[in-house]
C-alpha cells in the first residue's frame, strides 16, 4: 500500500508515529507544507487549494492508494472536495475527538483546543452541536493562534509557549475540565506542558491511533497484507526543523524539498 499523508507542517508526524505502530509492509509519503503553514489562520479557499495541490502531487508522483489528511484544519476545508475528486482513493481525515471526550468526562466539562479555522468550520460546529445535544456537557473551546508556529520552531518548552498555554488553559482549570481534546495534530507535542498546567488528572484526547486502525481496516478490505517493512519518506515545501522530525520518528536522513504548486 502506498500511503500519502500531509499536514501544514510537522504536526502530522504525530499521526505517522501512530501509523508506525499499526501499519506494516507499506510506503508512507509524507508532505509537510511548511511553506504555507499555519493553515489554521488561512481562509477555507486557500486551505482547499493547498490540499488539492498536495494531493495531485501525491497521486501523480507517488501513485498513492490511500490519503491521510493528518490535519484537522485541512480536513475541515477540503475532505469533501477531495473525496469527490478522487473517488477511488481511500481518504481518511482527522477530526477533533469530541465523541470520546464526551464519553470519558466525569465532571461533564470538556475542553477543545484547535486552530481558529477548525473551530469556525461548519464541520466542527455541526459535530459539537450534535454530540453535545445527546449528553449534557459544557464545552470550553479555545482557538490557539500562534501555537503551531511555536511548535514548528521546536519551541515546545519555551516561556512564550508556556505563557500562551497558561492563558488559554486558565478558564478550563477554573471550571474543572477533566478531558481536553487536542483538535490539531501539532498539539500532542505540547501535551506534557498541558498536563502540567492543568495540575490534575486531565485526559488528553487525540485520534492518531484510531486513524491508523481505520486505515488498516480499509486497506485490508482492498487486499493489503500488512506484512514486511514500513518505509517513511518525508517531503517538505519549505523550512523544516530536523530535531522535531527526529523527536517524533527517530533518526532520519533524507528530506526531499518539493514544489507542489507547479505539478
Ligand atoms: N496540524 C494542523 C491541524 O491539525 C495544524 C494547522 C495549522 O497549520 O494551523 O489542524
Amino acid at each position: 500500500m502506498r500511503i500519502g499523508v500531509f499536514d501544514s507542517g510537522l504536526g502530522g508526524l504525530t499521526v505517522v508515529q501512530a501509523m508506525t505502530q499499526v501499519i506494516k509492509g507499506a510506503q508512507i509519503f509524507y508532505v509537510a507544507d511548511t511553506k504555507n503553514a499555519p493553515y489554521g489562520e488561512k481562509t477555507p479557499e486557500q486551505i482547499l487549494q493547498y490540499s488539492l495541490n498536495i494531493t495531485k502531487y501525491l497521486v501523480k508522483t507517488h501513485q498513492i492508494d490511500a490519503l491521510i489528511l493528518a490535519c484537522n484544519t485541512a480536513t475541515s476545508s477540503a475532505i469533501q472536495h477531495l473525496r469527490e475528486t478522487y473517488p477511488s482513493l481511500i481518504i481518511i481525515g482527522t477530526e477533533p475527538g469530541i465523541k470520546p471526550a464526551i464519553e470519558q468526562t466525569r465532571t461533564g466539562k470538556i475542553g477543545v483546543l484547535a486552530t481558529p479555522a477548525t473551530l469556525q468550520g461548519d464541520k466542527y460546529q455541526t459535530l459539537a452541536q450534535t454530540l453535545s445535544s445527546q449528553k449534557s456537557v459544557d464545552i470550553f473551546e479555545q482557538a490557539c493562534p500562534g501555537l503551531v508556529e511555536q511548535i514548528e520552531k521546536g519551541e515546545m518548552d519555551s516561556d512564550v509557549t508556556k505563557g500562551l498555554l497558561e492563558k488559554w488553559l486558565a478558564p478550563m482549570r477554573q471550571n474543572n475540565v477533566d478531558t481536553i481534546v487536542l483538535g490539531c495534530t501539532h498539539y500532542p507535542l505540547v501535551g506534557q506542558s498541558i498536563e502540567k498546567i492543568m495540575a490534575c488528572n486531565v485526559s488528553l484526547i487525540h485520534t492518531a491511533e484510531a486513524i491508523s486502525k481505520h486505515l488498516l481496516t480499509l486497506g485490508t478490505q482492498k487486499g493489503h497484507l500488512n506484512e514486511g517493512d514500513l518505509q517513511v519518506h518525508i517531503h517538505t515545501t519549505g523550512e523544516i526543523h530536523m530535531h522535531v522530525v527526529e523527536s517524533l520518528i527517530g533518526a532520519y536522513e533524507n528530506i526531499y524539498f518539493i514544489d507542489v504548486e507547479n505539478n
